[in-house]
């Protein structure tokens, strides 16, 4: 049946439209008069659009940007890419969908698993791919602006990946090409100690897998132990752990590495309960998922972190066995001692699955970012 709209319906939803577009285009163009100092320090809240195209995520900069919608619509695109990618005719035809397409993967900080996973999930798509792994083999060793340096890459590239030791670039990047008549998408593969969005999200998708049959991610506890004052990671995953009911988190950290001020504001802004421990042992007990971390020493400013006992945050096999049946232990990797590698052979040890995950969740996420995920999902 076809449905007859009266023509003066469809008048007034098409002005109600406009006036929309029109608060909508002053609001970004309001953002767009700003400096970058006016910019930076503007809510979050409130200047998110800008990162946007069409109400789609153009930017992936934040894990505040990442609703329970598209979470859940991520996680089956990558289920999605899986199942296609393990026949040579599915990854042949996986290969078509961006092969007309360029990525630079721009890694000035170190990294192993985010920059392999994201140049394997360019691979997978059929992107091309061009590098830079440190500012002494760029022109920023002659005195070029990081800035300049990454809108030079908007030149040749239609999406930059990019790994920065200093918090804000990857938004700064984003925030300089949008204003140029050449805007390319930029994903933050982590910014000094600020953000790891997109580890958050492998993260949520591990979450996911392993909580499938045992009720979802709602309503368990989760333990996240380490470096939680520098350590991005789980800063970006309190964040999403939001848009789960009755999730609780204990931080288990020294005293000197408790998790920021920000993040416990953010914990009781959205009424998510929380606790600080100093006793791993305890906590354990309670855990349906073990977030470990490692010392962050490299932001060390005086050597600081020589004087802080983290042997009591190490996971060892003699810890197992106060865990439930079914907890499952994760860690963003790498790793020193904090989890022994005798705990490797546990099946509760999903670590190196999580790994893994990255590579199927950051080839969604560039499908989600090229709009071609629904051919994924419809074939
Ligand atoms: N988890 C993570 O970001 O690892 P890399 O530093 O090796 O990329």
């Amino acid at each position: 049946m076809r449905l007859r709209v009266k023509p003066e319906l469809l008048f007034i939803n098409k002005n109600l439209n406009i006036i929309i577009m029109g608060i909508f285009d002053k609001k970004l163009n309001a953002l767009k008069q700003l400096s970058w100092e006016e910019f930076y320090k503007t809510p979050l809240k409130k200047k998110l659009n800008y990162f946007e195209n069409n109400g789609r995520m153009f930017d992936c900069l934040f894990a505040q940007q990442f609703s329970p919608e598209n979470l859940t619509r991520l996680f089956e695109v990558a289920n999605k890419i899986r199942k296609i990618a393990k026949s040579k005719e599915g990854l042949d035809w996986l290969q078509t969908l961006l092969s007309h397409k360029r990525a630079m993967l721009y890694f000035v900080q170190p990294s192993t698993r985010t920059f392999v996973s994201f140049q394997s999930a360019c691979y997978i798509l059929g992107l091309q791919v061009s590098e830079i792994r440190s500012t002494s083999t760029s022109s920023e060793l002659k005195g070029e602006s990081p800035e300049d340096t990454i809108r030079t890459f908007s030149s040749y590239a239609d999406l930059i990946i990019m790994r920065h030791f200093e918090e804000g670039m990857a938004e700064k990047a984003a925030w300089m090409l949008n204003r140029t008549k050449r805007p390319i998408s930029i994903i933050n593969g982590g910014s000094g100690k600020d953000q790891h969005p997109t580890q958050a999200l492998l993260d949520m998708y591990t979450l996911h897998q392993s909580f499938l049959d045992k009720g979802g991610i709602s309503n368990k506890t989760i333990v996240m132990v380490g470096d939680l004052k520098r350590g991005r990671t789980v800063r970006s995953l309190t964040y999403l752990l939001k848009h789960y009911k009755g999730v609780k988190i204990i931080y288990v950290s020294p005293e000197y590495l408790r998790i920021g001020n920000d993040i416990k504001d953010f914990l009781k802004k959205h009424k998510m309960p929380y606790r600080e421990s100093g006793e791993l042992d305890k906590a354990l007990k309670e855990a349906d998922a073990i977030y470990m971390t490692r010392i962050q020493d490299e932001y060390d400013i005086n050597g600081e972190s020589k004087n802080i006992d983290f042997t009591k945050f190490h996971l060892t096999k003699k810890h197992l066995r106060l865990m439930k049946k079914n907890a499952i232990i994760m860690h963003p990797l790498p790793r020193r001692q904090e989890i022994d590698v005798e705990v490797d052979d546990d099946p509760r040890a999903k670590y190196w699955r999580q790994e893994r995950n990255g590579m199927w969740i950051r080839t969604a996420l560039i499908a989600y970012i090229s709009g071609i995920e629904d051919k994924i999902l419809n074939i």
